[in-house]
């Protein structure tokens, strides 16, 4: 399965959720592959910068032939974790093209809301071409009890795209544990973040 974590607004969480779910999955004795599509690196970044080798291995293909290369290369993996570019509608495009589901994280802003305009269009372009392509909104950086993280949903569903019923929420330990080539689920296993990570693989491998 190849899931794209995509949205051309940039900070809205792909990398941080994209090596999140690879580290999840390769936990559960998966074998994962991480995929930089974007050309800033972030991803081949945190990779370097972990203190260990991850378990899965982490390649850049920042290419709009992504969708073209990258089935030669998926076949020997169970999951295939794309972590999208910003702005660049030729590269999403691509990553669109290679997956099997994309995910979009949004924050709960209404800024967010609006710009999610643009990918949403493009998967309405794809689907005339991937019938079976399937995606889906999740919540990031959520503020536990804010009227916005609720009313998100609301805003979202004005899109024909559903929003996971899981949310991640606004937490440190994110950040911090990237910085350190790391992930929650290293630095605080049984903390809220690893366990929102947990059930954000869970509810992505029921879709
Ligand atoms: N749930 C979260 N809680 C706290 N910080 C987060 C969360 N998700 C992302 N961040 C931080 O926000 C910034 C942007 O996230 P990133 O994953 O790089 O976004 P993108 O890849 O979409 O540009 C990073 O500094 C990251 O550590
Ligand atoms: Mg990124």
């Amino acid at each position: 399965m190849i899931i794209a974590l995509l949205n051309q607004k940039g900070g809205v969480g792909k990398t941080t959720l994209a090596v999140h779910l690879a580290e999840v999955l390769s936990r559960l004795d998966k074998s994962v592959l991480l995929v930089d599509a974007d050309p800033q690196g972030s991803a081949l970044d945190w990779a370097a910068n972990r203190p260990d080798n991850p378990p899965f291995p982490v390649i850049g293909l920042p290419k709009p032939t992504l969708h073209r290369e990258l089935p030669a290369i998926a076949k020997n993996h169970d999951f295939v974790l794309i972590d999208g570019p910003p702005r660049v509608n030729e590269l999403a495009r691509a990553a669109i093209m290679a997956s099997d589901v994309v995910l979009i994280p949004v924050q709960p802003s209404p800024f967010d809301v609006w710009a999610a305009k643009e990918i949403v269009d493009l998967l309405r372009e794809a689907s005339t071409f991937k019938e079976n392509l399937k995606s889906a909104f999740v919540i990031n950086r959520k503020i536990v009890n804010t009227a916005i993280g609720r009313d998100v949903v609301e805003a979202l569903s004005s899109y024909p795209v559903p929003v996971l019923k899981t949310s991640i929420g606004q937490r440190v330990a994110f950040a911090e544990s990237a910085a350190q080539g790391l992930t929650v689920l290293h630095t605080d296993p049984s903390g809220p973040a690893s366990q929102e990570i947990v059930s954000l693989a869970k509810e992505l491998l029921e879709l």
